[in-house]
């Protein structure tokens, strides 16, 4: 096999990074940041990506006397020997002889040769999803045709994050990757989708059709919607499978701590809903919020402020709007029902329809995360007790869109979604976080996120911010400030054995074939007679 050579190693050090002379016969334009090469050490391969590039002289004087357009003769003789571009490279990954990947802690002496990676390359690293099921292909690298997998066993580990400004594709890669999940099967999913993007359909920007499938419509039984509008849903053309019903009872103080923004809620008034709960325990809400006229002798009966119990009132109040929270007990519960699903390892997908305020998907998402979460420590002990194989939990994904919300330096202290983050996978339970503005999420939340799949932020704390915690950092600042405004993305951590900037993986017709092998038949049909 003939690879391409660009070039030989000049200088550099690990920490920097390494310096390569770009071969005269190289195009420059065609040696773009994010590349991916290989650099042929005597013991390792040592696999890196371009980070930056520069133009040199090798002698300043040169640059008084430049050559005429027309001196081709002397550009020529220059560009062999005096003039060339200097390409920054920041080895990630080195490999031996048996192909054993290991982390960088060496570097290739002087003048080693840097190639092109090659498909086999590719392969070797990131694996093969024609080969276990557990690698999943998630795009190619830059100018390559060699799909990167991500190792879905690791990633479904820890919690895991999405990142990106405002239209660059982190919609469409969550849904590739949920594809992906559940096809192989290495988690069940609950998505909170809060514009409903995910379940039926969900437009796509730009020419050609207009509409992607959705997750329900690609693998029909596999996943459930669960929908707080089904009228909505239903206009979609689509049945929701579940309409979700909340109570007052479900509602506790916790739940309401994450709506302390959104409502502009003082903690003092937090404080007071804490000595409602004390006394009225579960019926707290439902009686605070009966109390109209009586709120000044309510604040006496427990011992509240009357301003803080007043405000607390003023702003509860509209969570009475939503339509599906209602004031008595309906039946089983939610919840319940949700876990029913799950056990049974179907997807759920939790559509709000038209209650697409962040109160609504902040209270929703909180209640229902934190039940589940209780529901998972309680199976996971159990677990634990009999250590019977049958009695482990599948793994639980749950995928939060606009998640700096939830995890916030603020939020991230006192709700659920602070705690699935920092403990782990200790309960089976992680989460997959979609954001355009890491910076707002707590960093220590941030440093425990697993992968890390970053499309383009321009915002240089948001640079920062996903780059905490990532080895070997500084050259990745460049790659992220200049991928393409869509579909590219820089892949780092648990999943992948070595960063690297991806062309996402296109979510269309061919996709959907790639999928649907995995639909059985029968769903097809059902599939069908949902939609008509
Ligand atoms: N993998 C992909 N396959 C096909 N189209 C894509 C892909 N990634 C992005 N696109 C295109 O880019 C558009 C924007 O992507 P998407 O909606 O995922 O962005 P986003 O980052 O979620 O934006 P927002 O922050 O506004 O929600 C899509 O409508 C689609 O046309
Ligand atoms: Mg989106």
């Amino acid at each position: 096999m003939t690879r391409k050579k660009l070039g030989h190693l000049l200088t550099g050090s690990l920490t920097e990074g390494l310096q390569m002379r770009l071969n005269s016969s190289s195009c420059l334009e065609e040696v773009k940041t994010g590349k991916f090469v290989s650099i042929l050490g005597n013991q390792y391969v040592f696999f890196s990506l371009i980070t930056d590039l520069e133009l040199e002289v090798t002698n300043p004087d040169i640059l008084l006397f430049p050559p005429e357009q027309d001196e081709k003769l002397l550009s020529d003789i220059l560009k062999k020997r005096d003039i060339y571009a200097k390409v920054t490279l920041r080895p990630m990954l080195m490999l031996d002889k048996e192909n054993n990947h290991m982390p960088v802690k060496t570097i290739p002496a002087h003048f080693a040769p840097v190639y092109e990676a090659s498909a086999q390359d590719v392969a070797l690293i990131f694996g093969d999803e024609k080969k276990s099921d557990k690698y999943f292909n998630v795009g190619v690298p830059l100018d390559m045709e060699t799909p990167v997998c991500l190792n879905l066993e690791a990633f479904t580990e820890r919690s895991n994050g999405i990142f990106g400004k405002s239209g660059t594709g982190k919609t469409f890669v969550t849904r590739l990757i949920l594809a992906g999940l559940v096809k192989s099967k290495k988690a069940v999913n609950l998505v909170f989708d809060m514009h409903s993007e995910y379940g039926f359909q969900a437009r796509k920007e730009g020419g050609g059709q207009s509409f992607v499938k959705g997750l329900k419509t690609l693998f029909g039984n596999e996943v459930a919607i669960f929908s707080l509008d089904p009228e909505s849903t239903r206009k979609r053309g689509c049945a929701a499978d579940v309409e979700v019903i909340l109570n007052y009872q479900d509602i506790r103080v916790e739940d309401v701590i994450c709506l302390q923004d959104e409502l502009n809620l003082h903690p003092t008034a937090l404080e007071a809903a804490y000595l409602v709960a004390i006394k009225y325990k579960k019926d707290w809400l439902k009686v605070l919020l009966d109390q109209g006229e009586n709120i000044k002798d309510f604040a006496q009966e427990i011992g509240a402020h009357p301003e803080s119990i007043s405000a607390l009132y003023r702003k509860l109040k509209r969570l009475e709007r939503f339509p599906f929270l209602k004031r008595f007990n309906s039946g089983e519960s939610v919840v319940d029902k949700l876990l029913n699903y799950l056990d049974k390892g179907i997807h759920v997908v939790l559509e709000f329809g038209n209650n697409t305020s962040m109160l609504c998907y902040l209270l929703v998402a909180n209640i229902i995360t934190r039940r589940l979460h209780d529901a998972y420590v309680a199976k996971t002990e159990k677990f634990l007790a009999t250590q019977k194989k049958e009695d482990e939990p599948k793994k639980l994904m749950i995928t939060i869109e606009e998640a700096h919300k939830f995890l916030n330096v603020q939020a991230a202290r006192q709700t659920i979604f602070g705690v699935i983050a920092r403990e782990m996978r200790k309960y089976y339970v992680s989460l997959l976080v979609v954001d355009q503005r890491p910076s707002s999420i707590d960093s220590e939340i941030l440093s425990q996120i697993g992968t890390k799949i970053v499309a383009l932020l321009n915002d240089e704390k948001d640079i920062q911010a996903v780059l905490t915690g990532v080895s070997n950092s500084s050259g990745l600042r460049s790659i992220l400030a200049t991928l393409d405004t869509k579909k590219q993305a820089l892949v780092m951590g648990h999943a992948v054995p070595m960063p690297v900037v991806i062309k996402t993986r296109e979510y269309d017709e061919k996709f959907y074939g790639e999928m649907g092998a995995f639909i059985k038949a029968t769903d097809i049909k059902q599939v069908i007679e949902e939609i008509f």
